[in-house]
């Protein structure tokens, strides 16, 4: 019989707090995430340094509930998988530090996570999907196209040359006093709007892997310019983007299936829980979204990219090697 195992996840690239386990047989035992969405919404935007103070109230918390919950799986934790790059500096440490240290004393080895891989990693919770295959990561801070041959062979096909989806979606949501995050804000309203929509454009059409978000942001700017803002017109605009948005996936989905036919489509990251883009995107046979609960930032992903390592017994480091104390957080991906 095989031996049974657990494996921690951290998670704290950005402001959501989140600590899960999973065990040998891909079963998730505890996820549970604190969201700092509260306190960053009266700022419009989430405060690195607020995150990394949230980050230090909240993670002791999650830890003490998963010990009482579950104090047998605690003792049987035989890796600490953490989120160690890309995002914000003073967040990632606090996931990070707090791993290693747990990690220290319970003489286990560390798997230091790439966000992006894990939310590439995010729909293996659910399905394991046959390599190789294309991914779609569309969130606050990226949106790339890359080719997966494993979680260790990633190739980039082409990124955004300016901003992030979901970063355009926080802007133009701002823009228009809707709140922040802008993502649900906007799929809300685009949800319930029934009217026409403004013709918004479309950059870098015939560029096939790449993206531009900046151009759109800034027409959406301009059309309020010298214009009253009603209730009204402030939906129209909002619906405009996300109407916009989800013809650019459409089309850049459709060209990628041109060119590799045969290879299933992943998409995760924030933005991924987008509902008007995931109805758009059903009709594509083998392609594949996250459950809502995956595709923004958990934990979950990362214990689970942390069991895949784990069989493999690739990226531990064990706390004594020279290595251990090396690993550092860092603000970007070489993914
Ligand atoms: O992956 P994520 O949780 O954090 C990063 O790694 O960036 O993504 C956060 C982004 C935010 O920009 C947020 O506005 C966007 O995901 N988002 C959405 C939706 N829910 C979150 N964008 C569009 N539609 C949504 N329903
Ligand atoms: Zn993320």
């Amino acid at each position: 019989m095989k031996n049974k195992y657990y494996i921690l996840g951290i998670e704290s690239s950005c402001d959501d707090t989140a600590i899960s386990i999973i065990d040998d047989e891909d079963n998730l035992l505890f996820d549970l995430r604190y969201s700092q969405t509260k306190t960053h919404e009266k700022f419009g935007g989430i405060v690195p340094e607020i995150a990394s103070r949230e980050h230090i109230k909240s993670i002791f918390k999650l830890i003490d509930k998963c010990k009482r919950d579950l104090p047998h799986v605690w003792e049987e934790i035989v890796a600490v998988a953490v989120t160690y790059k890309p995002g914000l500096i003073g967040s990632l440490l606090i996931g990070l530090e707090v791993g290693k240290t747990l990690a220290y004393i319970k003489k286990i080895p560390i798997i230091p996570i790439d966000h992006l891989k894990s939310h590439i990693y995010s729909v293996f919770l659910e399905k394991k999907i046959p390599f190789p295959f294309i991914s779609l990561i569309i969130s606050g801070g990226h949106t790339i196209f890359a080719k997966v041959d494993d979680f260790e062979n990633i190739k980039l096909l082409g990124q955004t040359r300016d901003d992030a989806v979901g970063e355009a979606y926080d802007k133009v949501a701002k823009f228009l006093n809707l709140g922040y995050p802008g993502g649900p804000v906007i799929d809300k309203i685009y949800q319930e709007y029934d009217g026409t929509y403004i013709d918004l454009p479309f950059p870098l059409k015939n560029a096939p892997f790449e993206f531009s978000f900046s151009g759109l942001k800034t027409a959406v700017i301009n059309l309020v310019r010298g214009k009253k803002l009603t209730e009204e017109f402030k939906k129209q605009i909002a619906a405009s983007f996300q109407h916009k948005i989800i013809e650019i996936f459409s089309y850049r989905i459709k060209e990628v299936r041109k060119k590799y036919p045969n290879l299933p489509i992943v998409i995760g990251g924030g933005v991924s829980a987008n509902k008007g883009l995931r109805k758009k995107l059903s009709r594509f046979k083998n392609l594949f979204f996250p459950s809502l609960k995956y595709a923004t930032d958990n934990a979950a992903m990362v214990a689970g990219l942390g069991k895949w390592y784990f069989e493999r017994k690739k990226n531990l480091i064990f706390p004594f090697q020279e290595d251990f104390f090396k690993l550092n957080a860092k603000a970007r991906t070489d993914l």
